[in-house]
């Protein structure tokens, strides 16, 4: 009996040791990167079907675009969320949507507080807590974000003198990282993770 718990107690402290401390500050950011990246995929959807009913069609088609970006986004934290032994709890996007070019005032405002606040935060978060694959996954979106809040900025500034017919009509979202590019400014390999050109989605 007495070799037992002495047997148990050593592999105790064997085991304890193996434990790394979670990253704490790294895991809330990744829930909280999820619920933002999901509510602003269902955000921009109901943005598109406003953009149609206006009448605005190519900006609707940059409203799809970013919500297949984002959606894509939500699914590379939660896959590094799970890896950590982590679950994400159960929420409901919630939103409002106006006109369009208050909807795009909206999502310039969104994709500018991510790419200036937020996704800095989680990054340095990541670094100290030394998780690589949180930094990959938050940086593939906050570049994306950073091309977001021009192409947004571009159509409300073409909106504003009924020139939306010069927008572009056809977008590319990499499948891997998000990154979203006007179909005509397509590179043979995405900018921030290499995948071909040929993989693309097409919108
Ligand atoms: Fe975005
Ligand atoms: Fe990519």
């Amino acid at each position: 009996m007495r070799n037992i718990l002495l047997f148990a107690f050593v592999c105790m402290i064997a085991f304890s040791g193996c434990n790394a401390p979670k990253p704490v500050k790294t895991i809330e950011n990744l829930k909280a990167g999820i619920k933002g990246e999901t509510t602003a995929s269902a955000k921009y959807a109901a943005f598109a079907a406003k953009a149609r009913e206006e009448g605005n069609d190519t900006i609707a088609k940059l409203f799809d675009a970013a919500s297949k970006a984002e959606s894509i986004h939500a699914t590379n934290h939660k896959k590094v969320l799970e890896g950590l032994g982590e679950k994400m709890e159960d929420f409901k996007p919630e939103f409002e949507v106006k006109t369009t070019a208050e909807n795009l005032q909206a999502a310039i405002e969104g994709e500018t507080y991510e790419a200036t606040t937020m996704y800095p935060q989680f990054l340095a978060d990541a670094a100290a807590e030394k998780v690589e694959k949180a930094t990959k996954s938050f940086n593939w979106a906050f570049d994306t974000e950073k091309k977001h809040a021009a192409f947004y900025q571009k159509a409300l500034d073409a909106l504003k003198v009924n020139a939306e017919n010069t927008l572009a009509f056809e977008y590319a979202v990499c499948p891997v990282c998000g990154n979203t590019y006007e179909k005509a400014m397509l590179d043979k390999k995405c900018a921030f993770c290499q995948t071909g050109e040929e993989k693309f989605i097409m919108i």
